[in-house]
């Protein structure tokens, strides 16, 4: 297999992965009653879900090799609620640098078609780190005061989801969600 799409498939799983990590984040804040933060979180869990399934997409359409990884157990203990959203930032920011990785490598395999197909992938990754550490700063704000504030909040804006490029998405394997 080419490097690309051998990386493409690592990606499959670390998108997997998020989608685990975001549940185990959302399942937390239910636990703690705050059903605004825990709605967030499973919409996130969903999108990344999505994202997965679009690179299962490509490789099916490009004619290359699939395999579904596993993923690694979920972060599930916190030690205070900003610890959630802390945790989701770091990994939005790694993601951004994975999907720049797979941008390098298609242009390395002078691969073009790889290349725009991951252009939304990285507008998505902007609006998300963006979205991300706007949520931080508002939990970070509300944690060890009144983190009811956050879930008005939330219920009034809908944060991560102005903008969204969703018209222009790629195509999920068996639909997107
Ligand atoms: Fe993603
Ligand atoms: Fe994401």
């Amino acid at each position: 297999m080419r490097r690309f799409p051998a990386a493409v498939n690592e990606q499959i799983g670390r998108e997997f992965a998020a989608s685990q990590q975001y549940i185990a984040i959302a399942v937390y804040y239910d636990g703690e009653t705050l059903p605004q933060l825990a709605a967030h979180f499973y919409r996130q869990a969903v999108e990344e879900r999505n994202h997965a399934m679009m690179l299962v997409q490509y490789l099916l359409d490009s004619g290359e090799p699939v395999e579904i990884p596993g993923v690694d157990a979920p972060k599930t203990v916190f030690e205070d609620a900003s610890a959630p959203v802390a945790l989701a930032l770091e990994q939005e920011k790694t993601v951004t640098q994975q999907i720049a990785k797979l941008v390098e490598l298609a242009r390395e395999e002078n691969d073009l078609v790889g290349e725009q197909f991951l252009h939304w992938f990285l507008s998505e990754q902007r609006e998300e780190v963006a979205s991300m550490s706007a949520l931080l700063t508002l939990v970070q704000r509300a944690t060890g005061s009144n983190l009811l504030l956050v879930e008005e909040y939330l219920a009034r804006t809908a944060v991560g989801e102005q903008g969204a490029p969703e018209a222009g998405a790629p195509a999920a394997a068996g639909g997107a969600l």
